[in-house]
C-alpha cells in the first residue's frame, strides 16, 4: 500500500537511534525509499555506514557539503520525499525546529521543507515533562507538525515515565496512512443496501440485501480520507455521522440522485437494485379483496451500473460492479462485466453461502476484463480494506 512512498528519516542525537536502524529495515521491506540525514548527535549513536548500508543510500550530515550544496542539497531533500520523519526527535531537534534555528543540515531542511513533517520523540522522562519542551511541542503542533507518541515506560536512563520513542509498527502504520491519506484526495462513489420498490403506502418489493458490505467499504474508504459519497437503500446499519449519505429508496430515486454527482473517481456498486418498478403505484392502501386481486404491472429500471460506465464526459476512472449469482458465478459475472462496461466485478455466490445477505462474511471472486481472482472468504471489513488496496495500487 505503501509503495512508492519516499521519505527522508532525520536521525538526531538520543538513544533510540539504534532503533531508526531497524526502522529503516522496515520501510525498506514496504517498498519505501528512505533517505537519511545524521545529525551530529545522531552520528554518536550510530555510524554513517550502518545507515547507508540499510538505507542503500548516501547519508546526509553536512549542511556546508561542497558537493551536496552545488544541487542546493537542503532544499532538494525536501522536495524530493514524500514527508520528513524526525526518528528519534531529541529534545533539541525539537526546540531548533520550534525556535526556527537552522544550524546544521537536518534543522535547515525542516525549516526549508515543504512536505509533512513528523517528530517520533525519546527522551528521558524529565527532559519531556520540561515546560521548555511541552511549549516548544505545543508550538510546533498548532503549526500543523505532526508527533507520533511517546510511549511511557522504562526508560534507557533507568528511569521510569513518559519518554520511550514509539514501537516502530506504530510509527510505520502512522506515517503510512498519513501519507495515503494525503495522497488519496479521490472522490468515491459507494451505493449500498437494496432498493424498495412502492407498491401503495404500507407495501414494497425489496430484496435481502442489508448493506453491510457496501458500507464498509464506504467506511474504508473513509478512514484513508478520500471524500466519499454513500447513497444508500434503506437498510439497518448505523453509518458514521461524517460519511456523506443520501438516503434513498426505489432504484429511481438512486438514478436520480446518481446523475447529480459529477465527479467521481472510483464507483463501486455494492446495492442491490431492483430490476423493475411497479407501474402507477397505489396513494392509499390497497384493500384486502378477494375477487378483485391487485394487478402488479412491472416496468424495468434504469440501469445504473451500465449508465456510471458508459457516461461520456465524466465517467469515473474505475468503476466496479458486484454480482450476487446462484449458478454459474464466473461465467455470468464476466458476461456482466462486458454487457455494463464495467472495469471489475466482485462476484460472489449465494447459493453456496446463503449467509452473505445480512451475514459478516463474504466469498469474492474478483473478476477484471483479463483476469479471475478468487479470494478466500473474509470478514466484510477485511474485504473492503482488500479492496481499497486494489483500488489504490491500480487507479
Ligand atoms: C548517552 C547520551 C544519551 C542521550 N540520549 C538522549 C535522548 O534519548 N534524547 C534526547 O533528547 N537527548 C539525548 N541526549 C542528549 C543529546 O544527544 C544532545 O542534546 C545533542 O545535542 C542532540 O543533538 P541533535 O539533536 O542535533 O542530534 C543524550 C546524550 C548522551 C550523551
Amino acid at each position: 500500500m505503501a509503495k512508492n512512498l519516499k521519505i527522508l528519516l532525520i536521525i538526531s542525537g538520543g538513544i533510540a537511534a539504534y532503533k531508526s536502524l531497524e526502522l529503516i529495515r522496515i520501510l525498506k521491506k514496504n517498498n519505501i525509499k528512505v533517505q537519511v540525514i545524521l545529525t551530529k548527535g545522531g552520528e554518536k549513536f550510530v555510524t554513517a555506514l550502518s545507515v547507508a548500508a540499510l538505507s542503500e543510500e548516501k547519508v546526509y550530515q553536512d549542511l556546508f557539503s561542497l558537493k551536496d550544496e552545488t544541487e542546493m542539497g537542503h532544499i532538494r531533500l525536501s522536495r524530493e520525499n514524500d514527508l520528513i520523519l524526525v526518528a528519534p526527535a531529541s529534545a533539541n531537534i525539537i526546540a531548533h525546529a520550534a525556535a526556527g534555528i537552522s544550524n546544521d543540515l537536518a534543522t535547515t531542511v525542516l525549516l526549508a521543507s515543504n512536505k509533512p513533517i513528523f517528530f517520533a520523540p525519546s527522551m528521558n522522562v524529565e527532559m519531556w515533562n520540561n515546560p521548555i519542551t511541552q511549549k516548544n511541542i505545543k508550538f510546533l503542533k498548532d503549526n500543523n507538525f505532526n508527533f507520533i507518541g511517546p510511549d511511557s515506560g522504562d526508560l534507557a536512563c533507568g528511569e521510569t515515565g513518559d519518554g520511550r520513542m514509539s514501537d516502530l509498527n506504530t510509527i510505520y502504520e502512522y506515517i503510512t496512512s498519513t501519507i495515503i491519506k494525503k495522497k488519496i484526495k479521490l472522490n468515491i462513489l459507494v451505493t449500498a443496501g437494496p432498493t424498495y420498490e412502492v407498491i401503495d403506502p404500507v407495501r414494497y418489493i425489496g430484496n435481502k440485501s442489508s448493506g453491510k458490505q457496501g458500507i464498509e467499504i464506504a467506511k474504508a474508504f473513509h478512514k484513508l480520507g478520500a471524500n466519499v459519497k454513500l447513497v444508500l437503500g434503506p437498510c439497518r446499519e448505523s453509518i458514521p455521522k461524517d460519511i456523506n449519505t443520501i438516503n434513498i429508496e426505489t432504484a429511481k430515486d438512486m438514478y436520480k440522485e446518481i446523475k447529480k454527482i459529477n465527479k467521481i473517481d472510483v464507483a463501486i456498486c455494492a446495492a442491490a437494485v431492483s430490476d423493475w418498478s411497479i407501474d402507477n403505484p397505489s396513494n392509499v392502501k390497497i384493500k384486502k379483496n378477494n375477487k378483485n386481486k391487485p394487478k402488479l404491472n412491472l416496468s424495468l429500471n434504469p440501469d445504473i451500473l451500465e449508465y456510471i460506465s458508459n457516461r461520456k464526459n465524466n465517467r469515473p476512472k474505475l468503476v466496479i460492479g458486484f454480482a450476487a449469482e446462484t449458478d454459474n458465478l464466473i461465467k455470468n459475472a464476466k458476461e456482466k462485466l462486458s454487457k455494463k462496461n464495467c472495469d471489475w466485478i466482485l462476484a460472489n455466490d449465494i447459493s453456496k453461502n446463503p449467509e452473505i445477505f445480512g451475514g459478516n462474511n463474504n466469498t469474492i471472486s474478483l473478476i477484471t476484463k483479463n483476469n479471475v481472482d478468487n479470494w478466500s472468504t473474509y470478514s466484510k471489513k477485511e474485504v473492503a480494506e482488500k479492496l481499497v488496496n486494489k483500488v489504490i495500487e491500480n487507479i
